[in-house]
């Protein structure tokens, strides 16, 4: 167990939608902490980048394509377990063995409209938030401030 940061992108349907707030409330609900948080239209080098590895699946192009067609909500979280835990809340990224009760279970309607991404493991972790986030656009979460209720 330990604390750690995860990369999360809402994909443009999300906006187009509307269910940006409601995804974000579910993220929020599970105890992950907000750190990051930008609405972006992504550049295309930079889409091929974060999706580098599936550059040889014949989706590659459409995958592109579609995440730079509109803006992005990229957001950063961070809690106990978090890359495993976000990845849970996402659900199965086919969207037909995506559970009921997961974003995609409760959303998606296409994998390749499949509404969210988040990073698979910390070594994608640590590369997606650097592709997507200086160091001084992350925020030190800090709990229980009364101050500010
Ligand atoms: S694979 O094929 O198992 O390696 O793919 P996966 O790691 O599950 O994630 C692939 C990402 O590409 C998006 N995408 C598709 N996947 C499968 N089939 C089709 N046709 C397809 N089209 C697009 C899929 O949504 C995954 O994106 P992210 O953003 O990581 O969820």
């Amino acid at each position: 167990m330990g604390s750690q940061k995860t990369f999360t992108m809402l994909k443009p349907g999300a906006l187009q939608r509307r269910i940006v707030g409601e995804i974000l409330t579910r993220l929020e609900r599970k105890g992950l902490n907000l750190v990051g948080l930008k609405l972006m239209t992504i550049p295309r080098e930079l889409a091929e980048t974060h999706y580098g590895e599936h550059r040889e699946k014949p989706f590659f192009s459409d995958l592109v394509q579609y995440v730079t067609s509109a803006p992005v909500v990229a957001m950063v979280l961070e809690g106990e377990e978090a890359i495993s835990r976000v990845r849970l809340l996402c659900g199965a990224t086919k969207v037909d063995q995506a559970q009921p009760g997961t974003i995609r279970g409760d959303y998606a309607t296409q994998t390749q409209l499949n509404i969210i991404h988040a990073s698979d493991s910390p070594e994608s972790a640590e590369r997606e938030i650097a592709l997507f986030f200086d160091k001084n656009e992350l925020y030190a979460f800090e709990d229980g401030n009364a101050e500010w209720f």
